[in-house]
């Protein structure tokens, strides 16, 4: 599925990647940026800071924190922990926001709006100019999407997924999924605040209800906090089993096994 503004992204990034600079590209991505940081002054600056420091005047009421965009550390990327995200990821974040926190969805503004307050908000790091800090998506294994239609291999992928959340997850998540393990006190994230494990029995998410998006999490790990990329862990193929039974405890929690999945309610012995 491509989109238009996947081809506008193409046409910003190649200052960089291809060195190729025209001068007709460089007028129009000045014009992008001059049209992002409008749209930046009227509707990120309340909670991001002028100076894209998360320090906006909103911020001390709010938890977790607006993100600081000087430091260049992301949390939702399709990228390898450390990596910056694609414009893709940006869009997917703006597009969506982010659950159970104050980050809102801004759908309702045009896409090349959107598309170019993302491109405003990369001048606030110099991690922008580094290509070593570029990298693509990891792209995992394909979605076994016949066996999320069924209950019974649903059950039996969580079962597997079980085991390995028992061995790699309960420490901080806990053996209820509401985040309350051993290890999950006194975390704090990469800024200096407090931070808990998610509570998987909630519906909040913060990158997005569908399974596809809890592979993601748990491929890429969450940038600039203690929780791991589990990429060289689990297996491509195991990670699936890992997100059917974090579906099972949101199931459980929230009733709700994700996104346009027909799975029918779970019972505890089941799995
Ligand atoms: C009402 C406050 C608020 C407003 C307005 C807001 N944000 Fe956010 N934003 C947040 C919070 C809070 C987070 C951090 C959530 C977290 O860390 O879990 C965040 C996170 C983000 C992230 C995620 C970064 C990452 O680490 O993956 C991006 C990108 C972002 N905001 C961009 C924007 C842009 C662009 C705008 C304006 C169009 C905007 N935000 C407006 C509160 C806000
Ligand atoms: C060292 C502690 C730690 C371990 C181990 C850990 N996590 Fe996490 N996890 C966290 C923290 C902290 C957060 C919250 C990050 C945030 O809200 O920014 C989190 C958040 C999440 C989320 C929510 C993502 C979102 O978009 O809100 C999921 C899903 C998740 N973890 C799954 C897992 C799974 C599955 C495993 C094991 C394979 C695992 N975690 C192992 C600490 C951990």
């Amino acid at each position: 599925m491509k989109s238009k503004w996947l081809g506008l992204s193409l046409l910003l990034i190649p200052t960089i990647s291809l060195g190729q600079s025209s001068f007709v590209q460089s007028v129009f991505n000045q014009g992008m940026i001059k049209h992002g940081k409008e749209i930046y002054l009227q509707r990120c600056v309340g909670c991001h800071g002028v100076n894209g420091d998360g320090k906006g005047e909103a911020a001390m009421f709010l938890d977790p924190k607006p993100r600081d965009f000087t430091t260049g550390t992301y949390k939702f990327r399709s990228t390898p922990l450390d990596s910056l995200p694609t414009d893709e990821d940006l869009m997917r974040t703006l597009s969506k926001g982010l659950t159970g926190t104050s980050m809102p969805s801004f759908h309702l503004i045009p896409e090349v709006s959107r598309l170019a307050v993302i491109q405003y908000i990369k001048t606030f790091s110099d991690a922008w100019q580094d290509e070593d800090n570029y990298n693509g998506p990891l792209g995992g294994a394909p979605l076994p999407a016949e066996a999320f239609r069924s209950h019974d291999s649903f059950i039996a992928m969580a079962k597997k997924g079980r085991a390995l959340y028992v061995e790699n997850c309960l420490t901080c998540h806990g053996q209820e999924g509401l985040g309350d393990g051993e290890g999950a006190e006194g975390l704090e994230d990469d800024w200096g605040f407090a931070i808990k494990p998610a509570n998987l029995t909630l519906k909040s998410i913060k990158s997005g209800h569908s399974v596809e998006d809890i592979y993601r999490v748990i491929m890429t790990g969450i940038g600039g906090t203690p929780m791991p990329s589990f990429k060289d862990v689990i297996s491509d193929k195991e990670m699936w089993d890992v997100s059917a039974f974090v579906l099972y405890l949101r199931g459980k929690g929230a009733g709700m096994y994700g996104d346009e999945l027909p799975i029918s309610k779970i019972t505890e012995d089941e799995i």
